[in-house]
């Protein structure tokens, strides 16, 4: 059934006559990856344990193929090749993430581990020898399980280290990464792993654990943000964002109104949560009363929604040098019925019910449909509520079960990034660079490797963990040097040549 959709869902614009619009000459395209989900050798050369080593290990049976990160893509050992796999592909820069424990085994500036230092260098020299930019994120997702066991992201005295560990990366590789992310995707790492339990470090505490994760999260971004502008950027001169996921939200029908109220609180409470600190200083008006309302009713004398002070609101004010976006598809939203769902949670807090249209095309992903048109509208809406600031698209991708002819990948990517284009020519947006998920298939948490979002194929079942070149892989290199989006464009297939190496 799924390889049935699979083929049907060819380029939605193939065969209209669109105009033929260019990527600026300074848009940067890039490919990400992230520490837990690719570099392997978790317990080598003085590597700390982190939450997600500590959860696997105890409880194999939570992932899908009962997998982990123990190895992953060995990308630890195998960084050259990696490097090699991107020069081929032709991107100007390369999205990892630093591993807090490899750098820092016990979180804290106690122990700070040489090896794992060498290895960022390696990493990161490796990649500017080939002409590549190295984009490094601090935090994806692998909190050492030492401040995991002092409670985790609600205490927010996580922030104080997490700023010790933003110093400790400013000082060692601020001389050669000019674009860092402090964190990726806050949602995923607070509702995930503090209030459904879905992630690690698997905490169910809804409605609260969310709130006070985000908010020392919040604080610890704009605190390294004041450090990089105190110490840091006279001298070295890079940027500061922070990456949040966001679905595109469509009113479940257009014209009726509480349907595009729906879509307003959606996004202003699940990406504004965590956008609009950073821009303007606090959390948006409609989730703060959403949230006392709530609250209140449950009985609480006060919101569960933490409050930052006048003095932290100032310095929150403006923490961006861009906006990252993670953005991979869209759903349809009307407003629940009050008081729907259990108490409390941040889901009845937003009180919006989400679905995806069953006519959208398939991916592998229980949770993401086709919806190119969506990344356009949430680019607009962006651009509206946040004075046009630059975006930089950090993630975006998609998932199948792993063939190399992955011509559904392929169109993906032409169609989102089409749509991209007509944000930035139709609709004015300053959209500043591109981020394809991923360099390779890897460790998808907990679907494990049973699904796929490489651009490169690798073979799990070998020790060496070969990589070869996809399709896509082959149609984003032709966009990125064409600089626009060619719709005949397909690669020869199977490749009649060495398919590790470049196509033109
Ligand atoms: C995360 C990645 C993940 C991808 C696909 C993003 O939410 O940053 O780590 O692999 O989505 O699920």
């Amino acid at each position: 059934m799924q390889t049935i959709v699979f083929l049907m869902y060819t380029s939605t614009f193939a065969l209209a006559d669109l105009p033929d619009y260019r990527f600026p000459d300074d848009f940067v395209f890039g490919a990400a990856s992230a520490s837990y989900q690719i570099e392997g050798a978790w317990n080598e050369d003085g590597k700390g344990e982190n939450i997600w080593d500590r959860s696997l290990h105890e409880h194999p049976d939570w992932v899908i193929d009962k997998s982990n990160g123990d190895i992953a893509c060995d990308s630890y050992h195998k960084y050259k090749e990696d490097v090699q796999l991107l020069k081929n592909l032709g991107v100007n820069f390369y999205r990892f993430s630093i591993s807090w424990s490899r750098i820092l085994p016990t979180g804290k500036t106690d122990q700070i581990n040489q090896a794992g230092i060498d290895y960022y260098n390696s990493l990161i020299n490796e990649l500017l020898a080939n002409g590549i930019e190295p984009y490094a994120t601090m935090f994806h997702w692998d909190l050492p399980q030492p401040l995991q066991d002092e409670g985790g992201w609600p205490e927010r005295k996580t922030a104080d280290y997490f700023i010790d560990y933003a110093r400790v990366l400013f000082e060692n590789f601020g001389d050669r990464v000019k674009r860092w992310i402090t964190f990726n995707e806050i949602i995923q790492i607070c509702e995930g792993g503090y209030s459904g339990g879905s992630f690690a470090p698997f905490i169910k505490n809804p409605g609260i654990g969310g709130y006070e994760c985000t908010h020392t999260i919040l604080l610890a971004h704009g605190k390294t943000y004041r450090l990089y502008d105190s110490d840091f950027r006279g001298k070295q001169q890079g940027q500061i964002g922070i990456s949040i996921d966001s679905f595109w939200h469509e009113p479940d029908y257009l014209d009726r109104e509480t349907d595009q109220q729906a879509s307003e609180i959606d996004l202003e409470m699940n990406f504004g949560w965590f956008v609009n600190p950073c821009v303007k200083g606090n959390y948006p008006d409609v989730m703060i009363e959403r949230v006392k309302k709530n609250s209140i009713s449950e009985g609480y004398n006060r919101s569960r929604l933490p409050e930052f002070s006048p003095e932290e609101q100032e310095m929150m004010k403006g923490t961006y040098d861009f906006i990252g976006l993670n953005h991979y598809s869209s759903d349809k939203v009307y407003l629940a019925v009050d008081g729907a769902g259990d108490h409390p949670s941040h889901w009845v807090d937003t009180g919006v019910i989400r679905y995806q249209d069953s006519s959208w095309p398939d991916s592998a992903c229980s949770w993401f449909k086709v919806v190119p048109w969506g990344i356009n509208k949430l680019l607009v809406w962006i651009k509206n509520h946040y004075n046009n600031p630059p975006v930089f698209i950090t993630e975006n991708g998609f998932s199948d079960y792993g063939q190399h002819d992955d011509y559904v990948r392929a169109n993906y990517y032409k169609d989102y990034l089409y749509e991209i284009l007509k944000a930035i020519h139709e609709q004015n947006c300053n959209v500043i660079g591109y981020t394809a998920w991923s360099l390779m298939d890897n460790f998808e948490w907990m679907s494990g490797y049973t699904l796929r979002f490489g651009l490169h194929y690798v073979d799990f079942d070998d020790p060496e963990r070969p990589r070869t070149r996809k399709l896509s892989s082959y149609v984003y290199n032709n966009i990125l040097t064409t600089r626009h989006v060619d719709w005949d464009y397909y690669p020869d297939w199977p490749p009649t040549q060495d398919n590790t190496k470049q196509i033109n």
